[in-house]
């Protein structure tokens, strides 16, 4: 089968489209088609060896891609969820494991996938996992967003920003976002309130305070926005890199200390039960996936070139039988 594959951590010129043999499922496993797949910056991240020093990650030679959409077209006996070949599915793999989503097939657990709706495109399901799963969780859990409330949406065009936008519309609160100048209105159509600008205009500005503030860029701090903060408002920081992690762990403490707002390291928890309510989700309408481009594996590289440069709209779908 045609996978992307490193024998090395580097810049995206370690990408190399190889030939594999198809992967054989366990017990309990499940052999998918990957139909379509989509890129995160935590692949980026992994390949330019980001977790090197993390144990759990394991080492080049390795595949890359965690979100996947496909078709089941083997199991390997055992209690395999009551799925079957011809099943379609989505879902995401450990970023940990060696094999990875960007390849023709991969193995993978029943815990690891959700049925995908009939009215869903697998190039749409494939856009979901990671990033709509971050925004629903952020907003739905950890802000416990409700109609009326004031979110602001820090970097409201990207694959995490565009379905936060849409979600935080969706449950019916006031939605701010903040973007640059070619993604204004892009932004505004998915259903912001207010689009501000971050090149003309500072949301720390704000004169009226914000319930919940979703930094899906991760480079803002609660220190930084805590005067635009409501009283008992929450603060929800993407964790991008292990210095975010550590200065907004600090700052859950000087926030529980300080008062009654609250500071979220988010953590996406990757799991079916988060994957099927995605699926209704898709499936209502209330967040639709934007794909800015559909590519092959060869592309994979350049594509992350150009999300190393944290700009970019929407979502990258990678299509590994092209
Ligand atoms: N902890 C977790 O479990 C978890 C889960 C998912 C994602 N993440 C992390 O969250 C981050 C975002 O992921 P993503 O998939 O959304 O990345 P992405 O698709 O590359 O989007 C990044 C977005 O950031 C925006 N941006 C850049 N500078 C900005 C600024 N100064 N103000 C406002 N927006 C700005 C860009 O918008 P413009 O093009 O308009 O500049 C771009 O759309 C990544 O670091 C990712 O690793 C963490």
């Amino acid at each position: 089968m045609r996978a992307l594959r490193y024998d090395r951590y580097g810049p995206p010129d370690v990408l190399t489209v190889v030939d594999l043999d198809e992967p054989m499922p366990r017990a309990g496993e499940l052999k998918v088609r990957v139909d379509a797949a989509s890129l995160n910056p935590l692949d980026v991240k992994v390949r330019a060896g980001h977790t090197r020093y993390v144990p759990m990650f394991e080492r080049p030679p390795r595949g890359t891609g965690v979100d996947f959409a496909g078709t089941v077209v083997g199991t390997g006996g055992g209690d395999v969820g009551g799925y079957f070949p011809g099943a379609r599915v989505f879902g995401a793999v450990s970023p940990f494991r060696r094999a990875g989503t960007f390849a023709e097939f991969v193995c993978v657990t029943p815990a690891e996938v959700a049925s995908t709706p009939a009215s869903v495109t697998d190039e749409h399901a494939a856009a979901l996992p990671v990033a709509a799963g971050s925004a629903v969780q952020a907003l739905g859990d950890e802000g416990r967003v409700a109609p009326g409330m004031r979110v602001l949406v820090n970097g409201g065009a990207g694959g995490v920003g565009h379905y936060a936008v849409q979600y935080a519309h969706h449950l019916g609160a006031h939605v701010t976002a903040t973007c640059g100048p070619d993604n204004v209105a892009f932004v505004r159509g998915l259903g912001a309130d207010e689009v501000l600008d971050y090149t003309r205009e500072d949301y720390a500005a704000a004169t009226v305070p914000f319930d919940v503030i979703f930094d899906t860029t991760g480079h803002a701090s609660w220190r930084a926005c805590r005067h635009v903060l409501a009283p008992d408002g929450v603060y929800v920081n993407t964790s991008p890199d292990a210095a975010s992690v550590v200065t907004t762990l600090a700052e859950k403490v000087a926030a529980r200390l300080a008062g009654r707002q609250r500071v979220v390291a988010f953590v996406l928890k990757p799991r079916a039960e988060a994957w099927r309510r995605l699926a209704k989700l898709a499936e209502a309408g209330a967040i639709v996936p934007h794909v800015r481009a559909t590519i092959g594996l060869a592309d994979v590289a350049e594509a992350e070139r150009q999300m190393e440069t944290g700009h970019g709209r929407g979502k990258i779908v990678v299509l590994p039988s092209r």
